[in-house]
């Protein structure tokens, strides 16, 4: 491989991780995708780094009419965050309504070691998320991180089959764009940056 080579590719992968995007629901057809895709992408997610190899990364793949269990389950949540005058039908209603707008529901779940730092542990499992999220992009499929009370409430945990060594901490919805890639901007690398170096010579970089 030559130097050119490695550049490219460095230079595809920079962009990739910038063009990934987190699309709204409403911004995904939720017409079924092919499940082999989402293999694909729960395929990089298990190469994430962990330390000590511990893999903490679980996840449940919803699709179909398996989508009914967690739309009654957001449901449930709903309610049970929502007593007395809080309560609104309506929108008990747009929860349920949820699952069935993107074709495929991840639920993304961590059992971290105990032997370890809880926070190495989620870490490594939101590197695992994020690298599904990156191959998502590749296939050109949107999707979204969404790790809201109802999302995480524990009745939705028990309805997903997750017992208690392992932590609900959201779902990725997953499905074609109806419409635009969308884009995105960050603050400079250099607001969060400080070199204490002086061989670098490009101002942009520093
Ligand atoms: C751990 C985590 C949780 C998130 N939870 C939510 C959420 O509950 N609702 C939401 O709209 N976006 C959520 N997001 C997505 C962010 O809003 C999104 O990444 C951010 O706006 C940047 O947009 P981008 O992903 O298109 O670059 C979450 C992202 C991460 C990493």
């Amino acid at each position: 491989m030559t130097a050119h080579d490695v550049a490219g590719g460095s230079a595809r992968l920079l962009n990739s991780i910038r063009s990934r995007r987190s699309f709204k629901l409403k911004d995904l057809d939720p017409d079924p995708i092919d499940l082999d895709l989402i293999g694909e992408m729960l395929e990089a997610a298990n190469w994430a780094p962990s330390h000590g190899k511990t893999e903490p990364w679980r996840f449940v793949v919803f699709s179909g009419d398996q989508r009914s269990t967690i739309s009654e389950a957001f449901g449930h949540a709903y309610r049970a965050l929502n007593p007395g005058a809080a309560f609104s039908g309506e929108a008990q209603t747009a929860q349920e309504r949820k699952p069935w707008m993107a074709p495929v529901w991840i639920a993304l779940g961590v059992d971290p070691d105990p032997a370890r730092p809880e926070w190495e542990e989620l870490i490594a499992f939101g590197c695992a998320v994020h690298n599904a999220q990156l191959v998502a992009s590749a296939l050109r499929l949107g999707s979204k991180w969404t790790s809201g009370a109802v999302v995480t409430h524990p009745l939705v945990a028990a309805a997903v089959g997750f017992g208690p060594a392992t932590q609900l901490r959201g779902f990725l919805y997953v499905g074609r764009p109806v419409g635009e890639w969308p884009t995105s901007a960050r603050r400079p690398i250099s607001e969060k940056v400080r070199w204490m170096s002086t061989e670098r010579s490009s101002p942009e970089t520093q």
